[in-house]
């Protein structure tokens, strides 16, 4: 396990996210409203789209493609339910946020 800094919270405000490429993996990481940083896979599980390009409201992301949305609080899918997103561990130490891009695996959904 191996933590790699990704971004300052000064980069990453509350509502934001952006994608960042961690030890050769895409990552994506999201400031939630609720002040809990988050990191998934960069790519949405159903098609090779940028989940960045999505849309983020409170912890709900929505991917701009075929809409399909995803609880970033536990990444798992809303609608479809059976989707699910990499869950990667993050640690935040000071301003500074770290990611553990060896953490998990990014999930492909078949529909
Ligand atoms: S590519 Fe994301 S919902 Fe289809």
């Amino acid at each position: 396990m191996a933590f790699v800094r990704a971004c300052s919270l000064d980069d990453l405000w509350a509502g934001e996210m952006e994608s960042y490429e961690l030890d050769g993996k895409d990552v994506l990481v999201a400031h939630l409203d609720s002040g809990e940083v988050v990191a998934t896979q960069a790519i949405c599980p159903h098609q090779q789209i940028e989940l960045v390009e999505g849309t983020l409201e409170k912890a709900t992301l929505t991917c701009r493609a075929h809409l399909w949305t995803f609880d970033l609080a536990t990444c798992t899918g809303l609608n479809p339910a059976h989707s699910a997103l990499a869950r990667y561990p993050v640690k935040v130490d000071g301003d500074d946020v770290y990611v553990d891009p060896d953490g998990d695996s990014p999930k492909i959904a078949h529909s």
